[in-house]
């Protein structure tokens, strides 16, 4: 077993690193502060291949493999975690999906744009009534021949009014359960598609997160991703590469809060040394380092099962799982590190903090990670 890096995953973490720096460090706190989208920062990111990763170069893509996608993904929410959820849902949901399961003229059409950064996407799943129990959609598809009407509202979409193309999930067939469920991508250009309000966060406040109704909205035949009633699987399927993508933003932010109370701990004097020395935040920085390094390898895990084709639904879960609850935890422990300073917004732990608890809770909460662990382990 080879735990070493390439040169090329070590290349694609610098230049990560780079950009959180120069590009995403000034301005995180105001942008977070004022709920302000990130516009400037991920067209940089488009242009530096980060929004098509692993998407293949003849779709504009980078190319690159998942290793290296979790890799950018830690640098990136080190410092902006709502930018790295962006280019979550853009590499992993998005991009992914459609470069998986869209037929050739929709990725000439939709992937190459988005895999170049030239429009962002975003993934409309959840309803007000359909968070966790995915196959309760009320948003319906009637098929109208060379057309489906759309009608219905999406909630907490990631990207809500900032993308320009949506893969929506919507049921065809309520009798059929998950089976009459399919997948579309719709465009927000197109008569009766509504941008509805914007949420106001506890976390990731520079993204933005809207609800989105649909009336009446015609869907080209051609826009349903495979065959009819493969939406729930290809929701599932996608679902499971964007938890490593929400796991490695986890993992980002753990990190973030560990190395900010690393430095504090260096720097901070208290009773006559600096508080490294104490061995109460001693402790607390070895349980940090530890529990980081696991959920780094549980990230690292899935995504080369990934790469080499083989399942990872089972990892992914546990990435995420571990590495959601590793950054909660990690950053609750920055900000008393900090002390009085942790709770102001000036020394970042107490961002890194709110901006952890939604890794706990989107793209499938906790209870939801468990559900898919536990059935693979008791299948056995
Ligand atoms: N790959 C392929 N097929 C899969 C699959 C996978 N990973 N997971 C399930 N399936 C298939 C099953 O095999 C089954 O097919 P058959 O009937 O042919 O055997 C079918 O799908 C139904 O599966 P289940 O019976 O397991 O379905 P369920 O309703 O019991 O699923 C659940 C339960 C796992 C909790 C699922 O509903 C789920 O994952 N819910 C969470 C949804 C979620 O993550 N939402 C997040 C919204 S997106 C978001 O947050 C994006 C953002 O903006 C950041």
């Amino acid at each position: 077993m080879n735990f070493e890096l390439t040169e090329e995953h070590l290349a694609v973490q610098q230049a990560a690193r780079e950009f959180a720096q120069t590009e995403l460090l000034p301005g995180v706190i105001e942008r977070d502060d004022k709920q302000k989208f990130p516009t400037e920062q991920i067209k940089k990111l488009g242009e530096l291949g980060f929004l098509g990763m692993m998407v293949d170069p003849k779709y504009g893509g980078s190319g690159m493999d998942a290793i290296s996608y979790v890799l950018a993904m830690e640098e990136i929410s080190k410092i902006d975690a709502s930018a790295s959820v962006v280019m979550s849902v853009n590499n992993s949901l998005v991009c992914w999906g459609l470069e998986t399961f869209g037929n050739e003229e929709q990725k000439q059409k939709y992937l190459v744009p988005l895999a170049t950064g030239q429009v962002i996407g975003a993934f409309c799943l959840s309803e007000p009534e359909a968070g966790s129990d995915a196959t309760s959609q009320r948003t319906t598809a009637v098929d109208m021949g060379d057309y489906y009407l759309l009608n219905g509202t999406k909630n907490w979409i990631t990207n809500g009014n900032s993308a320009s193309y949506y893969l929506v999930m919507a049921q065809t067939d309520v009798a059929k359960g998950h089976k009459g469920i399919n997948a579309f991508i719709v465009e927000k250009t197109w008569e009766g598609f509504q941008v509805g309000k914007k949420e106001d966060k506890l976390g990731i406040r520079g993204s933005d997160t809207h609800s989105i109704m649909f009336q009446d909205v015609k869907v080209p035949k051609e826009n349903r991703i495979g065959e009819d009633g493969f939406g729930f699987k290809f929701a599932m399927q996608t679902l499971a590469g964007g938890r490593i993508g929400i796991a490695s933003q986890a993992l980002g932010i753990a990190s973030g809060a560990y190395e900010l109370a690393l430095k504090y701990s260096k720097e901070r004097k208290a009773f006559g040394t600096e508080i490294m020395n104490h061995q109460a935040i001693a402790f607390k920085l070895a349980d940090m380092a530890t529990e980081i390094e696991a959920a780094r390898l549980l990230c690292l895990k899935a995504a080369w099962l990934k790469d080499q084709h083989l399942d990872y639904g089972k990892a992914s879960s546990m990435a995420k799982l571990f590495a959601s609850e590793t950054a909660m935890k990690t950053a609750i422990e920055a900000v008393q590190i900090h002390g009085g300073y942790g709770y102001v917004k000036e020394y970042h732990v107490e961002r890194l903090m709110r901006d952890a608890k939604i890794t706990q809770i989107y793209e499938g909460t906790s209870e939801v990670q468990r559900v898919v662990i536990s059935r693979d382990v008791l299948k056995g």
